[in-house]
């Protein structure tokens, strides 16, 4: 019979539908393992994972480091490691902070109450389209201050890019992207060169002015790309994912009425079913990782699905616990790329659960989601539900 690990296949049907069991069975038997589609070793559980995103010095993000390239267009916060990705990463985490979040889950919760408002009596539909991508374009677009483009629009030119993210399982992914990546650039653009209004893109344009340097500025135009599309894929997965978990848990909309279980709620259902999988790091230097030796130039994933239930970092890790003391999660990452838009996602996810419970209708499952067959981003295709009066 073959091993856990010659088994484990990412976009195999039943592991998109419950990656957890065999995740749980590989963190007991193999915790770190080579696996050759990913051509990587993968990590499994959380120890393993912090001290490898902790360690930008032993495990590099810039491939440049380790003797690769990185097209110019893609030079940003994610692609750059300390210390020139931190001015540039400062620079926007400083832009976050001057920005009225609160308004801005005040403005997400009044889309999501009109989109169901919209949809109520009108029979099934499909989640991710009807509320996902609203709120997170939404949600994206008023924090930087920009006019949302067209949804249907976006939503596939996104689509293209976040799949290109599995690349190295599918090259035909590739080009696509890429074609992606470069529409997305010259909308970017556009709002670099138009007069934004009042937001984080502002508070950018200014620390690209011109007079800073040509590189200053290509780093701030590819984060700010960055921080739209990842930001709005991200936000539309863990809006699907957060859905199906409160259909397939009755009673925990409700419960999160409570204020305070609100809060800590919004965090839970993101590392019991987050749409972050994992991410990947090479190693600039040899080191033993669970009693493994990585070579210098190997690449290192961190599987957070598998870090956010194991049982030594978290009680009951298997259950959704929506008063679940902080320990941290890894579903928004760790260390010096972790998500620069945690709170904006917190205040998305908190604006989706409310309204959702504000509204008298209530919703109900109708029949089974399908998952996108990505390896990287966990999320829905196309998940069906319905308003009941
Ligand atoms: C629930 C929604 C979200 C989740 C679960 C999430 C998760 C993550 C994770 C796991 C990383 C780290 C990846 C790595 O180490 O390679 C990350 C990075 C990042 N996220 Fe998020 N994210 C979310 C929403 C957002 C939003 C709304 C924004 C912006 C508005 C955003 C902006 C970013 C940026 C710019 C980075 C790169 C940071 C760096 O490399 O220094 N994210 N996110």
């Amino acid at each position: 019979m073959s091993s856990v690990t010659d088994r484990y296949d990412p976009l195999d049907t039943e592991v998109l539908r419950d990656p957890y069991p065999v995740l749980a069975e590989l963190r007991m038997r193999e915790p770190v393992f080579w696996h050759a589609g990913m051509d990587s070793w993968a990590l499994t559980r959380y120890a393993d994972s912090v001290r490898v995103l902790r360690d930008h010095e032993s495990f590099a993000r810039d491939l440049r480091r380790t003797g690769g390239t990185v097209p110019e267009p893609s030079l940003s916060v994610q692609t750059l490691d300390p210390p020139q990705q931190s001015r540039v990463r400062s620079l926007f985490m400083s832009a976050l902070r001057a920005q009225d979040l609160t308004a801005v889950e005040d403005r997400a919760r009044i889309v999501v109450r009109e989109r169901l408002d919209q949809l109520v009596g009108g029979g099934p539909f499909d989640v991710m389209a009807e509320i996902a991508v609203p709120l997170s374009v939404a949600v994206v677009a008023d924090l930087l201050g920009v006019e949302p483009p067209p949804y249907g629009e976006f939503a596939a030119v996104s689509d293209a890019i976040m799949r290109s993210m599995d690349g190295g399982l599918n090259p035909a992914l590739v080009e696509p992207g890429r074609i992606a990546r470069q529409q997305l650039s010259d909308l970017v653009d556009s709002w670099f060169a138009s007069s934004a209004r009042p937001g984080l893109l502002a508070h950018a344009r200014q620390a690209a002015a011109p007079d800073s340097d040509a590189l200053a500025r290509l780093y701030v135009k590819n984060t700010a790309r960055v921080m739209f599309q990842g930001g709005y894929s991200t936000m539309a997965a863990a809006v699907g994912n957060a859905v199906h978990t409160l259909l397939a848990h009755p009673g925990t909309l409700e419960r999160m009425r409570d204020r305070s279980l609100l809060a800590t709620g919004v965090d839970e259902l993101v590392r019991f079913d987050g749409p972050v999988q994992g991410t990947t790091r090479t190693a600039v230097r040899s080191c033993r990782i669970g009693g493994v030796d990585i070579a210098p130039g190997q690449k290192v994933v961190p599987l957070f699905a598998a870090a956010n239930r194991d049982p030594a970092a978290f009680t009951q890790a298997d259950e959704l616990m929506l008063d679940r003391t902080p320990k941290r999660h890894l579903g928004y990452g760790w260390g010096p790329h972790a998500c620069i838009g945690t709170t904006v996602a917190q205040a998305g996810l908190r604006a989706l659960v409310a309204a959702l419970n504000e509204h008298p209708a209530r919703l109900a499952t109708v029949g089974e989601g399908v998952r996108r067959r990505t390896a990287t981003m966990r999320a829905f295709d196309t998940l069906p539900a319905a308003l009941l009066p």
